[in-house]
């Protein structure tokens, strides 16, 4: 896609199709400038069609007017935008999909679009053109890899230009469609491998991957790939047992993006948990609906798409991606049920389910990555089920040891709209995680609570480092769509930004 911004008369501008929003009340209508105009060139034309047509506004109603052949555009699209006092970030959100689907589906190529024009509440200029083009992006995302039918499958829109009424705006708007396009790469990167099945994404094709994505650009960055002979050799028993059962081996790929003026400054560094399917080990997962374990890899899938993003941006900060990669499988040689592992941290913990298989690879990273010497740490993973229980499909869970770490992660969560909601770490948490005979057990005796004591044990791992703990389970996938989500990209990539004291007062 394309994205363009013109500070335009409507008959000076050739497109497809002009996208306008309405509000319901009538009154509000006849304000809106662009409509006005519009009626007046087209002598009352809409007026006429919306009150044949009882279009009123209403939320989410579509009025599609066409045959202008002689004009400069061919179609009106006209996407009501209900009350305006009514009219928010979910709501902006909505029109934009929905008119962006008419549009495809009808084959339009080019857009004149206004709905960046409208008041969102609290929301500016740069915010409303880097969500559209976000929401646009994913409207239009398909995952073609497999499917013969969709290889050929293009969608039609290939264009938008953003309308301006204003001169002043047009610096901030090219700024908003450079991070917006950055981001939505990024996010489509990260959707890719994320939905890639298990017997393609293994952890060879992910260390692979961070190859062809950002080994080119040898002046920025550096790649690591560890095999399990190098994870033997650094003590990391817990990372290796979680991938024990599986021919596919283990390996830890570290992706270092460099590129801040002050050299000495402490890199941040992203985990992601990449367990290319999680069948859940000797203590096998029920069969239904176990194929989506091989989401399982989320969380590294996102810091490729984040580390892309970051690189389209050139952001002047030193960030280290890790991607555990492994295979929780069940064989003769799977780890078990009551096996003692000892960490690369010399704690010993006590194996009472292979299914808590996500913070064992993860604690024995969160020990290596203190060699790194980081200015802060943040791990993502498809970590519990009970985070899904707790937060549900919307909303991230997110847990740190510095209150400072997380306010910055909840701001970006709210700047972004990929959001994310604390959940506290508890001492009490220790109890539950009693082993008799080790250190610490990996799963708790209760019942409840499960992302939390799951953060507790990963928390044990991180006491040198700011650290914040981001649960995707609920959010790295989504059921309607059988699709990744790319988060939490967009989240982590605005948290980065707002490192960048260039661009910290956009919003
Ligand atoms: N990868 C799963 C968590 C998960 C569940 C992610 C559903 C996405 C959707 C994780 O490894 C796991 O199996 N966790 C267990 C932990 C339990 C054994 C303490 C869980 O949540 O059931
Ligand atoms: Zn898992
Ligand atoms: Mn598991």
């Amino acid at each position: 896609m394309k994205y363009f911004v013109k500070n335009i008369n409507f008959n000076k501008i050739k497109t497809d199709c002009i996208i306008l929003g309405i509000f319901k009340n009538s009154k509000e209508s006849l304000k809106n400038k662009h409509l006005s105009e519009l009626d007046i060139f087209l002598n009352g034309k809409i007026t006429i069609l919306s009150k044949r047509e009882n279009f009123f506004g209403n939320f989410n109603q579509t009025l599609l007017i066409n045959n202008f052949h002689d004009l400069f555009f061919n179609k009106i699209l006209l996407i009501g935008c209900g009350n305006v006092e009514k009219f928010d970030d979910f709501r902006y959100e909505k029109i934009i999909k929905n008119s962006i689907k008419v549009l495809n589906s009808i084959g339009s190529s080019s857009i004149l679009f206004f709905l960046n024009e409208l008041n969102v509440k609290n929301r500016n200029m740069y915010w409303k053109i880097r969500l559209a083009i976000k929401y646009i992006e994913e409207e239009l995302y398909f995952f073609s890899y497999f499917k013969k039918s969709l290889k050929k499958k293009k969608n039609f829109v290939t264009k938008i230009i953003f309308n301006s009424v204003s001169k002043k705006y047009i610096p901030k708007i090219l700024l908003a469609i450079k991070h917006g396009v950055a981001i939505s790469e990024g996010i489509k990167i990260s959707k890719d491998i994320s939905n890639l099945p298990a017997n393609i994404c293994t952890p060879i094709y992910l260390s692979n991957k961070s190859r062809e994505l950002f080994e080119f650009d040898e002046s920025k960055f550096s790649i690591e790939v560890l095999t399990e002979s190098d994870l033997k050799k650094n003590g990391m028993n817990a990372y290796l047992a979680v991938g024990s059962g599986s021919k596919n081996k283990s390996l830890m790929t570290i992706i270092k993006y460099k590129n801040s003026e002050e050299n000495k400054k402490k890199p941040i560094v992203l985990v992601g948990k990449g367990v290319t399917f999680d069948s859940g080990g000797i203590s096998l997962k029920p069969s239904n609906n176990m194929h989506r374990m091989k989401y399982d890899m989320a969380g590294a899938a996102s810091i490729y798409g984040i580390l892309f993003s970051v690189m389209k941006l050139s952001l002047p900060i030193n960030v280290i991606g890790v991607i555990a990669s492994c295979e929780n499988m069940l064989s003769g040689c799977s780890f078990r049920p009551g096996d003692v592992l000892t960490t690369m941290s010399k704690k010993t913990v006590e194996v009472l389910n292979t299914d808590a298989e996500g913070r064992l690879l993860l604690c024995d990273v969160l020990t290596y990555v203190e060699k790194f010497q980081p200015d802060l740490v943040i791990d993502i993973a498809t970590l519990t089920g009970a985070c899904i229980v707790a937060l549900g499909t919307e909303i991230t869970g997110l847990m740190s040891n510095n209150s400072n770490l997380s306010e910055q992660l909840l701001v970006s969560g709210k700047q972004s709209r990929d959001k994310v909601w604390e959940l506290p770490i508890l001492i009490e948490s220790k109890k539950d995680l009693y082993s008799s005979i080790a250190d610490i057990a990996n799963i708790s005796k209760k019942g409840t609570g499960g992302a939390i004591t799951a953060a507790y044990f990963l928390s044990q791992f991180c006491k040198k480092y700011k650290w914040a703990h981001l649960d995707i389970a609920g959010t790295a996938y989504s059921e309607i769509k059988d699709s990744s989500t790319g988060r939490p990209v967009d989240l982590l990539v605005q948290f980065l930004l707002n490192k960048c004291t260039d661009f910290i007062s956009l919003f």
